[in-house]
């Protein structure tokens, strides 16, 4: 590795980036800006894409990518090409198991597929989330198997990747990141690598710590989520508008940071990463209650959420079993197209097991996977609501908060509102019930 810093400072390294997905395509880009980048992924149809300059990350335009591919660039589903870089960084998908256990399936077989190509002089990353210890208990072991040793022949580091798709204001670039090796020369290097191209990057001790980092980041999120839905359903049956209090609460300049109620939470890390570190716990002898009593609290918000249906639909004589319920909003949250651990999937699950003939409806996201089978978004808001007896706004898009609800509402056969995201239509005349709202948000 005695080269690789020069490598870096004159821009001669080769980077190369495993699974090109929400975290992997945008990293990948920023890479390409200064060093050339290969990118490596197993799905085929998305390699042919980038190939063409079509993208599927939304945070990625097609005119970004054509900028860098086929030239700083290559994305490749042939893992031979990694024998070229001087620095391998894993973004593979860290999902669960059925028994809620983690799934490091995906973080084996990209360490796998490095092992096939190790070479002495490389330096690896893990980027995907997963649990204290993954860096050094499973990538590490995988990597050695060749006869390769670590901090000797070849470096590795853990550095947690913080992406917020969809946000306009943090990019790669400007997202402060965390690095860990598994020892100080390995800190040092990833350190270097990622200084080269991004804004602000901090050191820690190690890469389990570097791992807790990121996990402490979502139980964090996690927590004072499941804290603001608590306190909503509270103040929902006291006749406070929870999002009153909490707007006022942050006029306190210390001490207070908002999170806002809703109907559960989506997206691949916070829903997920408290089962990891939950997991973790465990074999050190600590059931960790708080993060899991977050985890069930916040869950429980999609029932919430088809409860409010239910007692909507009751003021115009009507019940969940044999009516036409509309769900807008499929993606996990505003203005992406994400709908991984989205609560609409629960939510549609719900509505139909319920007996509910179901609608649904985004601007982003065209289909979304339930148990229970794929839905296709209508075409327009106008056929999703067209004869409804119910609508229910999952998810805050900023498009939802532009509608004329009022005209909208001419379509429907009973205006019953459900906002589990303050959206806060006023229609006369229409059943309005929100996700924390004093007395139900009733009208
Ligand atoms: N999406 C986010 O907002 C976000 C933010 C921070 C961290 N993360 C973490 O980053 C990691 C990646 O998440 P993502 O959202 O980018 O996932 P993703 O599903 O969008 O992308 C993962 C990509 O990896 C590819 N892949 C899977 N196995 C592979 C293998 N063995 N070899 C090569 N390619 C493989 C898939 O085909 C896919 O294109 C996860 O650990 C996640 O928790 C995600």
């Amino acid at each position: 590795m005695k080269n690789i810093r020069e490598k870096i400072r004159n821009k001669t390294a080769c980077v190369g980036v495993i699974g090109l997905g929400y975290v992997g395509l945008p990293l990948s880009m920023a890479f390409s800006k200064h060093f050339n980048t290969i990118g490596y992924d197993v799905y085929e149809q998305c390699i042919t894409n980038l190939k063409s300059g079509k993208s599927h990350i939304l945070d990625v335009t097609d005119l970004t990518l054509q900028k860098y591919v086929n030239n700083s660039f290559i994305p490749t589903k042939d893992p031979e090409q990694l024998k070229n870089c001087d620095f391998i960084i894993i973004c593979v998908p860290t999902p669960l198991t059925e028994q809620l256990e983690p799934d490091l399936s995906y973080i084996k077989s990209a360490s796998k597929t490095i092992a096939s190509v190790l070479r002495k002089g490389q330096f690896i990353i893990l980027e995907s989330t997963t649990y204290p210890g993954t860096t050094e208990e499973v990538v590490l072991p995988i990597l050695e198997g060749t006869g390769l040793k670590a901090t000797v022949d070849f470096g590795l580091a853990y550095s947690p990747e913080r992406i917020d798709p969809g946000n306009k204001q943090y990019s790669v670039e400007t997202t402060p990141k965390v690095v860990g090796g598994i020892n100080d020369e390995c800190t040092e290097i990833a350190f270097a690598l990622y200084e080269s191209i991004i804004d602000k990057v901090i050191k820690v001790n190690d890469a389990k710590t570097a791992e807790a980092v990121k996990i402490v980041e979502n139980i964090f999120r996690n927590v004072n989520i499941a804290l603001v839905n608590e306190l909503a359903l509270i103040f929902e049956k006291m006749g406070i508008d929870t999002w009153e209090v909490i707007n006022a609460a942050s006029s306190k300049p210390y001490g207070f940071m908002p999170f806002y109620p809703g109907p559960g939470i989506g997206g691949h890390c916070i829903p997920l990463d408290p089962f990891y570190m939950s997991y973790r716990a465990k074999k050190f002898g600590f059931i960790p209650r708080f993060i899991e009593t977050s985890g069930e609290i916040n869950d429980f918000m999609k029932i919430h959420a088809i409860n409010l249906i239910e007692k909507g639909l009751l003021k115009v004589n009507k019940r969940i079993y044999g009516s036409q319920v509309a769900v807008m909003g499929l993606a996990y949250k505003k203005n992406i197209d994400d709908t991984r651990e989205s609560p609409s999937v629960k939510i549609i699950e719900e509505l139909v097991n319920l007996g509910a003939d179901v609608k649904v409806y985004d601007p982003y996201a065209s289909s979304i996977k339930t148990k229970i089978g794929k839905f296709y978004s209508e075409a327009t808001i106008e056929e999703a609501l067209k004869e409804s007896d119910c609508v229910i706004f999952v998810t805050d898009h900023n498009s939802f908060r532009e509608l004329n609800m009022k005209e909208l509402c001419k379509l429907m056969n009973y205006p019953v509102i459900i906002d589990c995201k303050n959206l806060n239509f006023c229609v006369e005349n229409a059943i309005h019930l929100g996700i924390g709202k004093g007395n139900n948000g009733m009208q």
